[in-house]
């Protein structure tokens, strides 16, 4: 029942087992990978940048929107022959909603919101890129994000924004939602069904505390994220969970450990850079004798590091 679980398509084909879906709304498509694996009779894809041209993908039951989520959702409340022929279809309320837009707070926030208007009590939601891995992963500017990580000379491109924003928003303002967020397989997700909190008690001062918290913040309320393993999922959806006793919160720190591989990784592989400039500048001063070794501390330095990577 667990195979491939580290793609967003697995998840999404054992979350529509659990409430039957029949539908599907993406918000952020790219190249389709997850959207062409979704196997539901009805699929809808919004993305501004589609990397691919719908035209040439056209399926029974997909409807491509190459648009903004923004404009998409002002557009559903239209007259236009595609929302009347969907209207017909499914009365624009979807089983299961994948947001995977632009990874900010502000908007992963709107585009929840937005959905909600388009769900059932049996919706269940997906936001993608809940917990940035790393400092440079958290900056809410991608441009920023990738060049701050650059300058940290760490490699890698990852990119989760502030959307764990979101999720500590949702948690305060919407005492009707539950979720908890999958750490185990891929890409950290949050999972959320319509299942009112039991007791509801604030822990931010207001909007504003959200949205000034840091990575560090993050890390400190992980518990209100809900961490949890992707075998617990099942027997999670649909119940109420309380961040207090039922948060995974070995596994969060687990996944912290694992993301700090990199920079231990990267350290290694900076110090083992430093130590050959310095060999090879004392090799190019000194006699044969004394840089036989040299070259051969040089040699193991690089099969170090480039095992390490
Ligand atoms: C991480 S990718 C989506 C990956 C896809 N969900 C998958 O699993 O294969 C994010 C996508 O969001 C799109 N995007 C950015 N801003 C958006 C917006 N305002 N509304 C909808 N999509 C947006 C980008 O064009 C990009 O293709």
């Amino acid at each position: 029942m667990f195979e491939n679980l580290n793609y967003s398509h697995s998840r999404i084909a054992l979350l529509a087992k659990l409430n039957n879906a029949t539908n599907y709304l993406e918000i952020g498509v790219q190249s389709g990978f997850t959207f062409l694996s979704v196997d539901l009779p009805l699929k809808v894809a919004v993305d501004p940048y589609l990397k691919f041209n719908p035209l040439d993908r056209k399926k029974d039951g997909e409807y491509f929107f190459q648009m903004s989520s923004n404009d998409f959702f002002g557009g559903l409340a239209g007259n236009s022959p595609v929302v009347q022929e969907l209207y017909a279809k499914n009365k624009l309320a979807f089983d299961i909603i994948f947001i995977d837009g632009l990874h900010t707070y502000k908007q992963s926030y709107k585009d929840f919101i937005n959905s909600l208007a388009y769900s059932h009590e049996k919706t269940l939601f997906i936001i993608d890129d809940t917990i940035p891995c790393d400092i440079y992963s958290a900056i809410n500017n991608q441009e920023k994000s990738l060049s701050e990580r650059r300058r940290a000379c760490m490699y890698g491109t990852p990119w989760h924004g502030d959307v764990y924003k979101t999720i500590f928003t949702i948690h305060d303002y919407h005492p009707d939602i539950s979720y908890c967020t999958i750490l185990n397989a891929g890409n950290p997700q949050t999972i959320l069904w319509k299942t009112k909190k039991e007791r509801s008690q604030k822990k931010f001062k207001s909007i504003d505390d959200i949205n000034n918290m840091s990575f560090y913040d993050m890390i400190s309320n992980a518990r209100l994220l809900m961490p949890t393993s992707i075998e617990e999922l099942p027997k999670h959806i649909f119940n109420y969970l309380d961040p207090d006793q039922d948060a995974n919160i070995a596994i969060f720190e687990k996944s912290i450990w694992i993301n700090s591989l990199p920079y231990i990784n990267n350290t290694i592989y900076n110090i083992n850079k430093s130590c050959e400039v310095c060999i090879q500048a004392i090799m190019n001063s000194c006699s044969w004798k004394i840089t036989k070794p040299l070259r051969f501390l040089r040699h193991a330095l690089t099969k170090i590091s480039s095992k390490t990577l």
